[in-house]
Parts: structure tokens; C-alpha cells; sequence
């Protein structure tokens, strides 16, 4: 904590806690008829309940002042203005231009960044209209009918995400596929699917320097040429700020879509990283997922903080963090469209926030990011509630609730056990007898119902989760848009490549668990 105000509001919160942590959720809601109606927020077809969490408006409150001591009215228009929020890259981190409607100009150092969105959104538009109309063709002249991204983390989750939830509205002519890992087993089980006279790579990378992207886009480029595509830049797409490495692997200029540097690879999906979007759904479709975002950036900038989303359920995930002992929190979405959404999360909001520093480079006094993990409902009932109802932590539950569905059929049965979770964690049940019967209840949950997944209402959830993700970082003091805790890994690999390459020999300073893991796999290792 950085001022004398913030230390005493800390303070009086952890004393309030105390105050308030033998009282029941229940009885919160007995003493009180307008709870619900006072703890929920809707926002077009997106109702956020939180009146099943463990607050008193008194908690309310002094959340709020808060969040008005940090200024997180003033950090909004930061960020939205372009303000260098980034400050140990020097940048700023403008993810919330990539969906502004293009008579929005927004200048920043002399250059209008929304029109250099739209050029590049008119570009995205041209590609999709070549691939749907079969006018793209590869190098022995057959229409491409198959695109598969490389990518891996932000280039790869978001539009991986996005297509996956969005399925419905999926163009049959076209077939996208997504390849991430290193393991050879992810890009093979395309590649053996796939036509290479057919088909179209998207690599994807910010830097075009990551180790999995590079190894697979080589390969990618091996089997084209072994298969008789010669001219592989007719199989490429690159989308990369680094415009130099990709004309050096053999993709030229007007096949390259950007990426800037103001916005960070896990905030990106709104950007040329969406072509995986665009092409699957069409770019109507994808518009209309930017439009919902920028609904909810105008949301977050213009409503106060009592009604804002990101900054109420912000303020909910630091109470539980940082007041209430939570380590972790589920999300769990009702809705089997949104399967990837845990995963997405988890790098979003764990790579943004697990941080141990402040902005100004001090250590954190206090805890930053729990963990965020969660799997879809109803499957994740018969998998890990088991532990959200009788384990000995606190996990406080996230439902993501669609009230309607493509197909109507079973609906309600979902609703309702999604309904009945929520209800069993508040309220649990009572037996004396059996003690592995009992229920304890007084679990926390927050349900964000829609009417249904539309890109608009995508649009409006990613947006959300990223706005909220800005608050906690505000409050906690430290930036979210940098991700320097993977370097070291990542130098550390390379190394050890080299060793097994025969490049270098074997490191005698590697510790002794290391190096004989070394020995054993370079000893053991086989083909199958
Ligand atoms: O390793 C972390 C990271 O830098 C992520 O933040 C990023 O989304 C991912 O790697 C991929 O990076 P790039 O787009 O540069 O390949």
C-alpha cells in the first residue's frame, strides 16, 4: 500500500471482516428486502447478480471508497486515453481502441490509432471475403479451404475462445483449426487432417520470436514443400509487429496484418489476431463481437462506480483475496460454448496480475492474483464440487448462466441445476447425525446471466473480464500488461536445447536434479 489513506481503509476493512465473518449469507438477505434487487447490476441483456456473496452494504461501501482512494474513475480514462499504463515497457495498453467505431478518432503522439484500426479492419474484411468467396488460392492454384492458426498464449487462446464458443455461426465452406503447443502431437493431428493444397497458416505472434510458433511454423513449412507447395508464401499469413522476421521466414509485406505494440498478446483477440473469428464467422459477425466490447468500455468509463461491473466484481475478487483468506476462485459457465473460457482466464487474469511488485518496484506487502480455474456445468458437478461444497477452503464460484440456447431442448434442466448450486452452496444442509452429510453452505456465488451468446454478449464478457482484471491491478498497485515472470523459463529452455542439440556441452553448474533428468531423458529416450 502506497498512501496513508489506503493503509487506513485496508485496515478498517480487515477489522470489518472480523466483524462480519460468523454472520450466515442467508440472514443477510432476511434482514434486508432489497438486496437482490441493490446487489445486481444489468447492463443490456448481461445481469450480474452478487447478492449470494459475502458483503454487507457496510462491505459495499468500503470497497467502494476504495476503489475512490486509488482513483479508479481517473485510471479508467488512463487507460482509455492512452496513457502510458504499461511502465515498465514504456507503453500504453490500448486493447479498448481496437473496438472503437471508426468515426472515433483517437490521436495519440500525433498518430490517429482508430484509423489505423479500421485500415487494418478493411484489410481483415478483404481476406475474408477472398477465403469465403474461394478466390484465395494456394500455390498449385486450389481454392484454400482449410486455415490454421499458430499461436500460443494471447495469439492463440482469445481467437481459439472465440470461434470455439461461437461455433453456431460458423461458415460450413471453411474449416479453422488452431495449433499451440510445442508437443508435435498438437500440430500433427492438424497437419494429418489437412489438405497442404488447401491450406492456409496464420502465424501469429507478437514478437515472431516465440520457440513453439517459430518450431511450428517451420514445420508447417517443411511439410508444404515436401508435399510440392513450393511457393509457401502463398500458404502464409503472418499477424506480428515484427515485420522484419516474418519477410525473413518468406511471408511478404501484403500478407502481414499488425500488431501493435500498445497492446499486449492476451488483450489482443479484438485485433488482427481475431482473423481466426473473422474467417469462421464472417466479419459482420466479428463487428458485432467488437461492438459488444465497446459497449462495455463505455460502461466501465461512463457509469459510477456502484453500478459498474468490472469494478464491482474487482472489488469482490480483492475482498475475497485480500480480506477473506480466498486462495482461488471457480468460474463455472452453464453454457458448453463456453468451455475454453477457464483457460482463457486463467492467462488473462493470472499473467496480468501474478505479479509480487508494485508499479514503482516495491515488494507487495499483500497478496495480488489467486488462482482462477473452473470447468463447464454440469460436468464440473461430478468432478471438483465435491470440494466447493464440503472441502475446508473458500472458493467463491463464478456461474456464467445463457438463458436460452440454440437448441432449447434441456434447457431448463440446466438452468435449474445451475439455479440449485448456487442455492446449495448459500444455503447448505444441516445433519447432526451424519457428518459427512452435512453441508455447511455459506459458500459465495456470483451468477452473470445473458440471454444468450451472441458475439455481442462475447463481446461484452471478454471486455468485462479485462476491465475487472484493470481494477484489481489498480488496487493492488502493480501493472497488468506486463508478463516479465516468463523470461526466465524461456531463456533457461533455450539453453538446455542447445545441450541436447549437441550445440553446447552439458552445463556442469546445472543443479543435480537437473542434470540427471538430462542424462536419463538423453539415455531413455525413444521415438514412441
Ligand atoms: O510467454 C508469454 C507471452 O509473451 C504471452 O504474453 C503472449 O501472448 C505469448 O507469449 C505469445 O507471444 P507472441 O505473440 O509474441 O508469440
Amino acid at each position: 500500500m502506497t498512501t496513508d489513506n489506503k493503509t487506513g481503509l485496508w485496515q478498517t476493512l480487515r477489522l470489518h471482516q472480523q466483524s462480519i465473518a460468523n454472520s450466515r449469507l442467508q440472514d443477510l438477505f432476511s434482514g434486508d428486502e432489497h438486496r437482490v434487487a441493490d446487489f445486481s447490476i444489468q447492463v443490456d441483456s448481461l445481469l450480474v447478480d452478487y447478492s449470494k456473496n459475502s458483503v454487507t452494504r457496510e462491505t459495499i461501501g468500503l470497497l467502494l471508497e476504495l476503489a475512490k482512494v486509488v482513483d479508479i474513475p481517473g485510471k479508467i480514462a488512463e487507460l482509455q486515453a492512452g496513457k502510458v499504463v504499461n511502465t515498465s515497457e514504456n507503453r500504453p495498453a490500448l486493447h479498448t481502441a481496437l473496438r472503437r467505431p471508426g468515426a472515433l478518432p483517437l490521436v495519440i503522439a500525433g498518430t490517429d490509432i482508430s484509423a489505423l484500426v479500421q485500415q487494418e479492419l478493411a484489410r481483415m474484411q478483404k481476406l475474408v471475403e477472398q477465403l469465403h468467396s474461394q478466390t484465395l488460392t494456394g500455390s498449385t492454384g486450389k481454392p484454400i479451404q482449410k486455415i490454421v492458426n499458430i499461436g500460443i498464449g494471447g495469439s492463440d487462446l482469445g481467437p481459439r475462445l472465440v470461434t470455439d464458443a461461437l461455433y453456431e455461426y460458423k461458415s460450413p465452406a471453411l474449416d479453422v483449426d488452431f495449433v499451440a503447443n510445442l508437443d508435435a502431437h498438437d500440430l500433427f493431428r492438424v497437419l494429418n487432417n489437412s489438405n497442404p493444397h488447401t491450406s492456409l497458416f496464420i502465424v501469429t505472434s507478437k514478437s515472431f520470436s516465440t520457440l513453439e510458433t517459430q518450431t511450428n511454423a517451420l514445420s508447417a513449412r517443411r511439410w508444404l514443400i515436401e508435399n510440392g507447395c513450393r511457393d509457401i508464401d502463398k500458404h502464409f499469413i503472418a499477424v506480428s509487429s515484427n515485420r522484419k522476421a516474418v519477410m525473413e521466414f518468406g511471408i511478404s509485406a501484403d500478407r502481414i496484418f499488425a500488431m501493435w505494440d500498445w497492446v499486449g498478446g492476451r488483450y489482443s483477440v479484438w485485433s488482427a489476431v481475431g482473423l481466426p473469428v473473422a474467417i469462421a464467422l464472417g466479419m459482420d459477425r466479428f463487428l458485432e463481437f467488437l461492438g459488444g466490447a465497446h459497449a462495455m468500455d463505455n460502461h466501465f468509463r461512463n457509469t459510477p462506480l456502484v453500478g459498474n461491473i468490472p469494478v464491482i466484481l474487482g472489488l469482490l475478487d480483492v475482498w475475497y483475496n485480500n480480506f477473506c483468506a480466498a486462495e482461488t476462485r471457480a468460474v463455472v459457465p452453464y453454457d458448453q460454448r463456453l468451455r475454453l473460457l477457464p483457460d482463457y482466464l486463467s492467462q488473462l487474469v493470472m499473467e496480468s496480475n501474478g505479479k509480487r511488485v508494485t508499479d514503482e518496484g516495491q515488494a507487495l506487502a499483500i497478496h495480488s492474483t489467486p488462482v482462477v480455474w473452473g470447468s463447464i456445468g454440469t460436468n464440473a458437478q461430478h468432478a471438483f464440487f465435491q470440494m466447493l461444497h464440503q472441502g475446508t477452503r473458500l472458493v467463491p464460484v463464478e456461474f456464467l448462466l445463457p438463458l436460452g440456447s440454440v437448441y432449447g431442448e434441456n434447457h431448463h434442466k440446466l438452468v435449474a441445476n445451475c439455479l440449485a448450486q448456487g442455492k446449495a452452496l448459500m444455503l447448505g444442509q444441516a445433519n447432526t447425525q451424519e457428518p459427512h452429510r452435512h453441508f455447511p453452505g455459506n459458500r459465495p456465488s456470483t451468477t452473470l446471466a445473458y440471454e444468450n451468446l451472441t458475439p455481442k454478449v462475447l463481446g461484452m464478457l471478454l471486455a468485462m473480464y479485462e476491465h475487472r482484471t484493470y481494477v484489481q491491478a489498480k488496487i493492488w498497485g502493480i501493472n497488468p500488461f506486463d508478463q516479465w515472470g516468463v523470461e526466465l523459463g524461456k531463456t533457461l529452455a533455450n539453453e538446455i536445447i542447445d545441450e541436447f542439440e549437441g550445440k553446447q556441452d552439458i552445463h556442469p553448474d546445472h543443479d543435480p536434479s537437473t542434470k540427471r533428468l538430462i542424462e536419463h531423458f538423453l539415455k531413455n529416450q525413444t521415438k514412441r
